[in-house]
Formats: C-alpha cells, sequence, structure tokens
C-alpha cells in the first residue's frame, strides 16, 4: 500500500509539471494572438486552461496520496506554510510556495470577472514563478531526480518553457493579442 501512495504520489507530481509545462507554452501562444495551426482561433487558450486546472487537479492528488505516505511524513500544515517539513524542507518548502502562488493564481482567474482584466493580468505574472519553483522542488525532492528519464523529462519541460519565453521577449512578439484584439482576448482568458 506504502508503495503504491508513493508510486501515485511521484505520478501525479510528473504529470502535474507536464501540465503546468503545457499551460505556460500555450499561455503564451494565446497572448501572441495568433492561433495554431488545426486549433482554431481558441483552441490553444481552451486547452491551456484546461492544462493548468488538470495540473491544480493533479497536485491536490499528489498533496493527498503523499500525505498517507509515511515515509513523506507530511503535516496538513505542509501543504500552506513553506520550510517547515520533517523531510527535506528547502526541496519541500519549495513545493509548498508553488502551492501557494497557484491558489493565488487560480482564484483570481476563476474571478477574472469580478476583479477586472488588469489585477488579473498581473497576477498572472506570478505563474513566471510558480513554474521553475515548481521544477526545483521536483528535482531537489523527488526520488526520481537522477533517473535519465526524469532528467530527459525535466530538460524537455525547460526547453519548452525557455524556447517560449525567448519568443515572448522578442520585439516580433509583441503588438499581436490583447493590445489589438483586446474583445477577442476577453473571451479567450
Ligand atoms: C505546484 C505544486 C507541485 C508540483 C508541480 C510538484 C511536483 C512534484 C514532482 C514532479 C516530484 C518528483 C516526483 C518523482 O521524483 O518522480 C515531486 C516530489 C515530491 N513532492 Fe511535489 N509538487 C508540488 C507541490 C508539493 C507540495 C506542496 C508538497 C508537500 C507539502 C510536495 C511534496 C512532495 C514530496 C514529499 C515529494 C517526494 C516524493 C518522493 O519521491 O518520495 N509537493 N513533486
Amino acid at each position: 500500500m506504502n508503495e503504491a501512495l508513493w508510486a501515485l504520489g511521484r505520478g501525479t507530481g510528473v504529470v502535474a509539471l507536464a501540465m503546468f509545462t503545457l499551460s505556460i507554452v500555450l499561455g503564451i501562444v494565446t497572448r501572441s494572438g495568433r492561433p495554431l495551426p488545426g486549433l482554431g482561433r481558441f483552441g490553444a487558450a481552451d486547452i491551456h486552461r484546461t492544462a493548468a486546472l488538470t495540473g491544480t487537479a493533479l497536485v491536490a492528488a499528489h498533496l493527498g496520496t503523499l500525505f498517507f505516505d509515511p515515509y513523506a511524513q507530511l503535516t496538513v500544515t505542509d501543504f500552506f506554510v513553506p520550510f517547515l517539513g520533517a523531510v527535506k524542507p528547502l526541496w519541500q518548502g519549495l513545493g509548498t510556495l508553488a502551492v501557494d502562488l497557484l491558489a493565488i493564481v487560480t482564484v483570481v482567474s476563476l474571478l477574472r470577472h469580478k476583479v477586472g482584466p488588469r489585477v488579473f493580468k498581473a497576477v498572472h505574472w506570478a505563474t513566471y514563478l510558480l513554474w521553475p519553483v515548481a521544477l526545483v522542488h521536483a528535482l531537489g525532492n523527488g526520488t526520481d531526480a537522477r533517473t535519465p528519464w526524469m532528467i530527459a523529462f525535466a530538460a524537455t519541460c525547460s526547453a519548452a518553457v525557455g524556447a517560449s519565453v525567448v519568443w515572448r521577449l522578442l520585439p516580433s512578439y509583441a503588438g499581436r493579442g490583447w493590445r489589438r484584439t483586446p474583445r477577442t482576448l476577453a473571451h479567450t482568458r
């Protein structure tokens, strides 16, 4: 039973990270205003949102399963307050920090029509911090961090997010998206 919880805890963490990677990449594509081939006008935005919500549900499963894994020694406090854990407090604390950021981004995103686009956008910048914090947590805390598949997975995710962020910073990226078509983007976000 403990082995199953441990495997499930690790598996849900890895797939959550994959979902957040996809979500960041597609968030950047959505913001560019360029449709992805075959996905139509709002396809990228829909998948961006679905990947983020799936990742959030998987993080909940990650915490739920590892909570019952006696080796992880998690307490409810570790879900909310970083760096107090009994095992690898620094690496685990980064996971908690990612969850705190995730909670804020998720709540504000769900309330985006109430808080308005300025607050939504400002809070959404936190995802650029959330992702690397979660990745460092995974590499520092995870059992599989030194396995070839995990190294390849982390490298692939980093390359995808890194390339997207570089594209985001290029002058050719700017000028499309909300600035020109704020109404359209209001539908996509
Ligand atoms: C956005 C939030 C989070 C993500 C994306 C995430 C993802 C991951 C990933 C990918 C691993 C590596 C699994 C492996 O080695 O195969 C991991 C390990 C771990 N995470 Fe998280 N995590 C998050 C938050 C948290 C939080 C808040 C806690 C506890 C308070 C936590 C506790 C752990 C533990 C104990 C391990 C080690 C599991 C093991 O290999 O024994 N994680 N996490």
